[in-house]
């Protein structure tokens, strides 16, 4: 057969074709995803050692003594702030624990007496929950009282049940005819009277850099690609989440998406840090959701007053920056009380806070601080407008 010139340089190019298309299939084939297991990084993933923690599950342990004897009733408040394990460490403690009842009450869902008697329910192992808050009452104390095991009743993030809620919980748990051990977890232990409930208190304090960094090489082994994290990705998380291992787990793993949506293999400082920003804008605009109206206004006062060029933010300033809101709105203008308690529920939710106050200035006025990016801050300025 007779071979043209054409012919033959066609065939290269086209055996390049196949050479490089299966290149290309090799490549990919070797190639592995950022994620070996995202699973380990989401919130509910038990961790397999308590890292940092063995203080607190020592003090946990010995408190729990009397009621392990069944001898006397006790209340421990196990209090710190957000993402300091106490739920992880509390918990890897009472699966440990043989021979006891466990009542579990997790208050962000189980935040009021029905729901709360639910999930005691629950925990009794009964599968028919009454209709009727009485009937199920009766059925608690009458499993109760039908163990002899001791009794531990653990009720988790306590700060998410009101005031009215929280005070009936506690009355009702106080009077379960039985010696039992109430573990109040929170964020927030001012909600609790210590001394009159006589607690005995376990405070967990944030992690540091380094203590996240163990906690988070441990979760990175179990969840990402050998190779997957660049150096320093770990110490840029650390830094970033203060202490808060809930935070800092959290924004490793977003750091891994937005690696992976750009279509790469490694993870970066940088992407730490695109994450950081994505984390902070969705938690803002899920904080500005919640915030009642009036609250709303308030911040969107202080940005006004900001965007008109002052310096200073300065509280009363910022009252008649709202008063001229309100009417422009057609909202009721608050008393200067009623605009304080807006004012500590934006500072509440860490969207202000206050700056120190400068010598001679009159006690009741106070410099407010709103540290958000250029960005940001526009997108707020526009979400409260329609407050
Ligand atoms: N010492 C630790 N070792 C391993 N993982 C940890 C440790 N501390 C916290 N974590 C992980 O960090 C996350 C948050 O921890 P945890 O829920 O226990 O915090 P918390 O103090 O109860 O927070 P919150 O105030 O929101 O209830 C969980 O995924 C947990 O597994
Ligand atoms: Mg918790």
């Amino acid at each position: 057969m007779l071979i043209t010139p054409t012919f033959i340089i066609l065939s290269n190019h086209l055996c390049f074709l196949v050479i490089t298309m299966a290149y290309e299939e090799i490549r990919k084939a070797l190639e592995t995803d950022i994620f070996s297991n995202k699973k380990a990084l989401y919130p509910s993933h038990p961790s397999n050692t308590l890292i940092n923690r063995k203080k607190e599950a020592k003090a946990l342990i010995s408190s729990l003594k009397p009621t392990i004897e069944n001898t006397k009733s006790q209340i421990i408040l196990v209090s710190g702030p957000e993402g300091t394990g106490k739920t992880m460490t509390t918990t890897t403690i009472l699966t440990r624990l043989k021979g006891v009842q466990i009542l579990n009450i997790p208050c962000q869902i189980a935040n009021t007496i029905r729901r709360a008697l639910v999930a005691m329910l629950h925990s009794l192992n009964e599968s028919i929950i009454p209709y009727e808050t009485e009937e199920m009452k009766k059925r608690v104390l009458r499993k109760i009282e039908a163990s002899k095991r001791p009794l531990i009743i653990y009720l988790q993030d306590f700060e998410w049940t009101t005031k009215r809620d929280r005070a009936n919980m506690l009355s009702m748990l106080l009077l379960l005819p039985r010696p039992k051990t109430i573990i109040i977890e929170t964020r927030h232990p001012g909600i609790i009277d210590r001394k009159a409930l006589e607690c005995q208190e376990i405070r967990f304090l944030p992690y540091t850099d380094q203590e996240i960094e163990q906690i988070l090489k441990e979760r990175s082994f179990e969840a990402f690609s050998p190779g997957a994290l660049q150096k320093n990705v770990i110490s840029t998380c650390a830094k970033l989440s203060r202490g808060n291992a809930k935070k800092a787990i959290k924004l490793l793993k977003t750091a891994g998406e937005v690696a992976e949506a750009q279509n790469l293999r490694r993870v970066t400082p940088n992407h730490v840090q695109l994450a950081a920003e994505q984390l902070q804008k969705s938690e803002i605009l899920e904080t500005l959701d919640k915030l009642p109206p009036q609250s709303k206004l308030v911040l969107h006062a202080i940005l006004t007053l900001k965007r008109s060029g002052r310096n200073r933010l300065v509280t009363n300033n910022i009252y008649e920056s709202y008063q001229k809101l309100c009417e422009e709105k057609g909202f009721r203008i608050l008393t200067r009380r009623g605009f304080n308690n807006h004012l500590a529920n934006l500072l509440q939710f860490g969207l202000i806070t206050l700056k120190p106050r400068p010598k001679g200035s009159p006690s009741r006025t106070r410099t407010i601080g709103i540290d958000l990016d250029p960005k940001l801050e526009e997108l707020v300025y526009q979400r409260t407008q329609q407050a």
